[in-house]
């Protein structure tokens, strides 16, 4: 059970669960085309045990009973994402009628059941037709995206509660670009340069199309990191003030500043698209609201060799099963720079929880999920206007390169029989929203 009650968050305070349509949807049938992780996922090498999305949790049809343990947990909202190539499978063009129908059966579950959507359109399975064109490194890609989003909006704005464009444009960008982790796995600083400002020239070319379309309450998911130097020699703070422009303010000061980081386009050089300047009006397109995604903090230290941009230590702090710091302190610290520093816009946790091994009982999930609860606490005390929080993720998943050996789930999936059983994690939220009045 967690330590406060759900009225300390105040009336309007939306708790939600999070997942992604790669993650758990499976179902790779039904006229959806293919995507970029199925491609990056067969190839051997590239994720633990070489894992694909190919069943995933099969929530393309035990969708029902996935949005009754969202329901019965007490939460408010459920954030979802689309499969642009299963709704659009050659990514530009003809429409797939039986993706457009899953959304639209999914959306009706949640608001019959009470659950307010809250959808993002791009959660990394990029149509694979699209990539063959350059994916995010070539510019149409703006255009691509916002015929998606116009479509989407026009088949199902009027009940969406939020929009987000992107989700985590860094990971879209450089860790899929540079340090070739994610699909489609280039390391090239080139390629990583042209994919940075274009994830974000498509996500402000989307809000314009998204608006002109009529849908409302408008954002994007940063994934942010508390940055801070291994030591406090001037060469480690060095590195950590770069690390901060490359991981955060890129993304920030992009978005909400129509600015990015000297440090880093310097870095870029000509490796940038030419003129990028002209369209940062349009990265800069004004938002409803933002999206956090917090997990840990990173620590620099000076590069190791010439030419790295950063170099990133392990500290001493207690670790996740896939060996994060868990640091609930960076949580508050970050929503509250934000708040000061970018951004009056309200702020939403879109995603925060931890990988576990596996079993039903993880008192060490609990205990996270307290400590980054009070952590949110702690930064609106300190007047940043965070109105939501949801927790990563609903059920165990696939966890992108690492396949499904790591488990985020406050509900177990067994992958043989795609039986699902609640973890004590769970039981506390349940705790936490059904038994404390709201407000
Ligand atoms: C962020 C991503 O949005 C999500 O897809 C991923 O599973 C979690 N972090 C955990 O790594």
């Amino acid at each position: 059970m967690f330590s406060f009650e759900r009225r300390q968050f105040g009336p309007d305070f939306t708790f939600g669960v999070a997942t992604a349509a790669y993650q758990i949807e499976g179902g790779q049938r039904d006229g959806r085309g293919p995507s970029i992780w199925d491609s990056f996922s067969a190839t051997p090498g590239n994720v633990h045990g070489g894992d694909t999305g190919l069943a995933a949790c099969n929530h393309y049809e035990l969708w029902p009973q996935d949005l009754d343990l969202i329901r019965q947990g007490g939460f408010d909202a459920y954030r979802f994402s689309f499969s642009w190539p299963r709704i659009i499978p050659q990514g530009t063009g003809a429409t797939n009628a039986a993706g457009l129908d899953f959304y639209d059966r999914l959306i009706d579950g949640m608001l019959e059941r009470g659950i307010k959507p809250y959808a993002t359109l791009y959660h990394w399975d990029l149509p694979s037709a699209l990539q063959d064109r350059g994916g995010w490194m070539n510019r149409d890609i703006a255009g691509w995206f916002a015929d998606y989003a116009s479509l989407v909006a026009s088949k199902f704005g009027d009940r969406l509660e939020a929009i987000a464009t992107i989700n985590e444009p860094w990971c879209v960008a450089f860790l899929s670009h540079y340090l070739g982790i994610h699909a489609p796995g280039y390391r090239d600083m080139r390629a990583a340069a042209r994919a940075m400002h274009h994830v974000l020239f498509a996500h402000g070319t989307a809000v314009d199309a998204l608006r002109g379309a009529g849908a409302k309450n408008l954002g994007i998911v940063l994934n942010l990191e508390k940055s801070e130097p291994a030591t406090a020699s001037d060469a480690d703070r060095k590195a950590c003030d770069f690390g901060d422009a490359l991981f955060n303010r890129w993304y920030l000061g992009g978005v909400l500043k129509g600015e990015y980081p000297k440090v880093i386009t310097d870095w870029l050089g000509s490796h940038l698209p030419e003129n990028y300047q002209d369209d940062m009006a349009i990265v800069s397109r004004p938002l409803d609201w933002l999206g956090i995604n917090y997990y840990t903090r990173g620590l620099y230290k000076a590069p190791d060799e010439p030419g790295h941009p950063v170099t990133q230590v392990k500290g001493e702090l207690e670790k996740t099963d896939i060996g994060w710091e868990i640091y609930p302190q960076g949580l508050t610290d970050l929503l509250v720079r934000v708040s000061r520093e970018y951004t009056p816009l309200p702020l939403y946790v879109t995603e925060n929880g931890m990988a576990e091994v596996e079993g039903d009982t993880d008192p060490r999930r609990v205990r996270y999920y307290e400590d980054h609860l009070k952590a949110v606490l702690a930064a609106r005390d300190a007047g940043a206007d965070v109105r939501g929080y949801f927790a990563w993720s609903l059920l165990d998943n696939y966890e992108w390169a690492e396949g499904y050996s790591k488990r985020f789930g406050l509900v177990h999936v067994d992958y043989e029989t795609q039986e699902r059983t609640p973890k004590s994690s769970y039981r506390a939220f349940q705790g936490l929203l059904h038994n404390s009045p709201q407000g």
